[in-house]
C-alpha cells in the first residue's frame, strides 16, 4: 500500500557517470527492443553468448521417433540440462512440467508428413497460442528451393511480423529435402535469406568445407541442427567445428536423445558449446558421465 512515512529524498545521483547502458552481446540483435533482448537472453547464455538447444519437435511430421516414444519419460529428466527447447505446442501442454523454468522455442510451422512433400508447410500456431505458452522465440521452417520455398517464406515472414508485435524472437529453420545439397553454397544462401527477411536467429547444418563463410554471411546468430544419430565423438567433433567456425551454438536433437546415455552426452555438448572444451575431452566426460549415471 503507498505511504507517506519517512520518505526520503534522492541523495546520490551519480552525477560522475554517464548513464550505463551496454552493447547487447549477440549478433545483429543490439537494435531490439527491451522484450526481444530479453527473450534471446534466456535461449543465448549471457556469460558465453552461446546456446545448447534441445530439440525434441520432430513427431510433428516423423510422428513417435526412436528417443521421442514418451517425451514424459526420456526428454522431462534432460530439460534442467539444456538451455532452451525446441518443442511443438502439443508436446509442451501435455508431457513438459510447466514448473521449468527453461525457456521454449515454440515449432510454429508443420501440416506434412514423412509420407508426402516436407516443404509443404503452414503456419501451425497463432500468435496468441504462443503468447498463451509463454514461448521465448517461434521456429519457422523455410525450405529454399524446395517445391513450396515462396510459401514457407511466407510464413516466415508472418510468423515474423506476428511476433514483432509481442517482442517474440524468430528461429528461421532451413529445412533441406532429400535432394539439395548441405553445402556451404547452398547453406549460405538459406541462411542469408532467413535473416534478410526477419529471423532473429537461424538454425542450419554444419558443413565441413566453408561454414566459417556461412556463418560470417549470416548478421543473426546461427545454430546448427545435429542432423541423423553419429557416434558420439563425430557428433562432438562436429559440434566443436561449428563453434569454432562462428556458430552460436546448436539446437541438437537425435545426437542427444537418441545417445545411449542422454543425460552424459548433452552434458559432453555444454562442455564444447559453452567452454570450449575439446571433442576428446568432452568426449572422456561422456563416458564418465555414462558410468555414473548410466543409460539416462
Ligand atoms: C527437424 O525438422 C526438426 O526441426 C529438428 O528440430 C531438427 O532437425 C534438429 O534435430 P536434429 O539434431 O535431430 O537434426
Amino acid at each position: 500500500m503507498a505511504d507517506l512515512d519517512e520518505i526520503q529524498d534522492g541523495k546520490n545521483y551519480h552525477l560522475d557517470k554517464p548513464h550505463q547502458g551496454s552493447f547487447f552481446y549477440l549478433k545483429g540483435s543490439n537494435s531490439l527492443d527491451w522484450g526481444m533482448k530479453n527473450r534471446l537472453a534466456r535461449i543465448f547464455n549471457p556469460a558465453s553468448g552461446k546456446t545448447v538447444m534441445l530439440a525434441v519437435d520432430h513427431g510433428y511430421f516423423q510422428g513417435p521417433t526412436t528417443g521421442l516414444e514418451r517425451i514424459d519419460v526420456t526428454i522431462v529428466p534432460l530439460v534442467p540440462l539444456a538451455d532452451a527447447l525446441m518443442i511443438t505446442r502439443g508436446a509442451l501442454r501435455t508431457s513438459i512440467p510447466p514448473e521449468t523454468p527453461k525457456p521454449v522455442v515454440l515449432r510454429s510451422t508443420g501440416g506434412q508428413s514423412i509420407l508426402k512433400e516436407l516443404s509443404n508447410e503452414l503456419i501451425a500456431v497463432d500468435i496468441e497460442d504462443a503468447v498463451r505458452l509463454n514461448a521465448s522465440a517461434l521456429a519457422v521452417q523455410v525450405y529454399i528451393g524446395g517445391p513450396h520455398e515462396h510459401e514457407t517464406i511466407g510464413n516466415l515472414t508472418k510468423v515474423v511480423d506476428a511476433g514483432n508485435r509481442h517482442g517474440i524472437p524468430t528461429l528461421g529453420v532451413t529445412g533441406v529435402g532429400k535432394e539439395l545439397a548441405r553445402d556451404a553454397k547452398y547453406l549460405g544462401l538459406a541462411t542469408r535469406i532467413c535473416a534478410e527477411l526477419g529471423a532473429h536467429f537461424v538454425k542450419t547444418y554444419y558443413c565441413e568445407k566453408g561454414f566459417s563463410r556461412v556463418a560470417a554471411a549470416c548478421p543473426v546468430p546461427l545454430v546448427i541442427a545435429g542432423g541423423k544419430k553419429l557416434p558420439e565423438l563425430d557428433a562432438l567433433k562436429m559440434a566443436y567445428q561449428a563453434i569454432s567456425e562462428g556458430a552460436a551454438g546448436v539446437d541438437m536433437g537425435r545426437n542427444i536423445f537418441q545417445c545411449e546415455a542422454p543425460a552424459a552426452m548433452i552434458q559432453a555438448v555444454r562442455a564444447v558449446v559453452h567452454e570450449g572444451e575439446t571433442p576428446e575431452k568432452a568426449f572422456d566426460l561422456y563416458q564418465s558421465v555414462k558410468e555414473v549415471v548410466g543409460a539416462q
